[in-house]
């Protein structure tokens, strides 16, 4: 493993920043960037396909995002209901299934319907798999599997002694996922921003300035390439 090089990320997860500031540098409202987005998320789920990439996750909608202002909040909301109703067919099409990780109790009634509706339809398709992360946070998922194990262990089903690396993963919210190898963040940033925290401990990390609207194929098969020339050691010797 130590001496192999990368080979194409199985998993790939994006924090899909910088959609406000798309806007304002035109001079468009912010909502208008996570508008444009939309468009990129269908770009980067079709390359995902082309290049073998099995699992693509989305960080959509942070658990912190609901402090931003309600026409914001309420904007995004309808703009993943009409993604939803756009972009279904391409899954039937595509044989890709959707999942969700996040408090999706969160989220709007109708939304929660819309996605689970879609999840349903879905869940045997075998090419790919796109996981949107809403109303998501690392830390979150992390307190809700301790909370989980709690009461396992309450209950005697579970031996506190026991438990393991292996036992917080199962206790995630998609314990059948294998980690991320690749995580790229768009717009510059250097940070995680509560994405994955568990997930991400052995992931390569790819930063690229491109504002998350302008995000196209080319520049995912680009962080894919960079990915390829990396060595990944896992703790191993050269
Ligand atoms: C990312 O773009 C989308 C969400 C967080 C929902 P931003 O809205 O964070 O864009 P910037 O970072 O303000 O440019
Ligand atoms: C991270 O972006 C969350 C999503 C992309 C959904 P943010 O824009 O919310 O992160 P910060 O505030 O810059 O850390
Ligand atoms: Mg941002």
């Amino acid at each position: 493993m130590s001496k192999e090089k990368a080979k194409i990320p199985r998993h790939v997860a994006i924090i899909m920043d910088g959609n406000g500031r798309w806007a304002v540098k035109q001079g468009l409202p912010r909502i208008k960037g996570h508008e444009a987005g939309a468009e990129s998320v269908r770009a980067v789920v079709r390359a995902c396909k082309k290049a073998g990439v099995e699992y693509l996750t989305l960080y959509a909608f942070s658990v912190e995002n609901w402090i931003r202002p309600r026409e914001e909040i309420g904007g995004l909301m309808q703009l993943l209901r009409l993604f939803l109703e756009n972009n279904e067919h391409e899954l039937h099409e595509n044989n890709i299934r959707l999942r969700v990780i996040g408090r999706m109790k969160d989220l709007p009634k109708l939304i929660q319907r819309r996605l689970n509706k879609v999840i349903e339809a879905t869940k045997d398709y075998k090419s790919g798999t796109l996981i949107l992360a809403l109303s998501y946070g690392g830390r979150a998922e992390l307190v809700d599997a301790a909370k989980k194990i709690a009461k396992k262990a309450v209950e005697g089903k579970l031996n506190p002694d026991k438990i393991s690396d292996k036992t917080i993963s199962e206790h995630l919210y998609a314990p059948d996922v294998p980690d991320p190898d690749l995580m790229v963040r768009t717009s510059g940033e250097m940070r995680l921003s509560n994405f994955l925290l568990w997930q991400l401990s052995y992931a390569e990390l790819y930063v690229t300035d491109v504002l998350w609207p302008d995000f196209r194929e080319a520049d995912l098969y680009k962080a894919i390439e960079v990915y390829e020339q990396r060595h990944r050691r896992f703790g191993d010797v050269q």
